[in-house]
């Protein structure tokens, strides 16, 4: 079955990023000019997906705002000759059908997942978290809906090893790879933030899902979790016992850019990945090594 819809959950309050966040979504905060939420929506376009569900909170209509069609902008543009600008602009207003639910109340990401229940009805969907940055020329929600395709429509989480004392920061997945396979398991739990002691493994998930609509079942049985709050890990370990999950380690470079430490790196990477900007941040990096004595 075609994986049609994407579910990005947009609600969080974004602390990590105060005072910004105070009036800004994090969501809309930019790498160099480009919102960080733009990427989460392009993986899932360019990964086939024709409808997008934001599970919104208020203050975060900036974000509908940013894929919407600004025509006063576009004529703009359009009257100043800017024409690779209005091109852009254009296609950011255009590039996909989006909904969008609030999430009333911040129970945790189940219940985020849950108020798209009857946007996505009975059909497999991506779950798509916007705070990590993943490249790859094939987006990594493709590669999951290719293995989720080949299993006959089937759950895998997107998952990568992370250092053995990190596993606290993360779902973490234990399973066994399929023969012959060194990226994709068969799942038999899945564990939300695990001490380094105690976890099964050190397979952890950035935050990339194709699930099958039975999770919702799954998560509306689960009780409160790590944090006190409904977790879709739990869900998910739910669901293993009910049907096959898959889980599949994907390619690609990956930015954790809901901390600052991975916002600032995704910054400078960005800036030298660029052919505009890499010149700029060449000079900029090779003026601070000298300046302060690094390296
Ligand atoms: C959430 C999920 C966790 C996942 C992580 C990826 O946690 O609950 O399983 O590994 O996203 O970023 P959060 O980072 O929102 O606390």
């Amino acid at each position: 079955m075609k994986i049609r819809k994407a579910v990005i959950p947009v609600a969080g309050k974004g602390t990590r990023f105060l005072p910004a966040t105070k009036q800004v979504p994090k969501e809309m905060l930019p790498i160099i000019n480009t919102p960080m939420i733009h990427y989460a929506v392009e993986e899932a376009v360019n990964s086939g997906v024709e409808e997008l569900i934001f599970v919104t909170s208020s203050g975060k209509e900036a974000i509908e705002n940013y894929f919407d069609r600004n025509l006063e902008l576009e004529r703009f543009l359009e009257v100043n000759g800017k024409h690779e600008m209005l091109k852009t602009v254009h296609r950011i207003g255009t590039m996909v059908e989006i909904v969008s639910v609030r999430q009333k109340e911040q129970l945790g990401l189940g219940h985020a997942i849950n108020c798209a229940r009857t946007l996505i009805g009975n059909e497999p969907f991506a779950v798509i978290l916007g705070d990590d940055i993943i490249l790859h020329e094939t987006p990594i929600t493709k590669q999951l809906i290719d293995v989720s395709e080949k299993f006959g429509a089937k759950s895998v989480i997107g998952v990568m090893e992370v250092d053995r004392n990190e596993t606290n920061k993360y779902g973490i997945v234990d399973g066994n790879f399929l023969d012959g396979s060194k990226s994709t398991l068969l799942m038999n739990k899945m564990v939300e933030k695990p001490r380094p002691e105690d976890a099964p493994t050190n397979i952890a998930t950035p935050g990339r899902y194709i699930l099958t609509a039975e999770i919702f079942d799954c998560l509306k049985e689960i009780p409160k979790g790590v944090g006190g709050e409904y977790q879709l890990t739990d869900a998910i370990n739910m669901l293993c016992g009910k049907d096959q999950v898959y889980a599949h380690i994907f390619k690609g470079d990956r930015f954790d850019t809901g901390c600052i430490d991975g916002y600032l790196d995704a910054t400078v990477e960005f800036a030298l990945r660029d052919p505009q900007t890499r010149k700029i941040m060449e000079e900029i990096i090779k003026e601070k090594v000298k300046k302060y004595n690094l390296g």
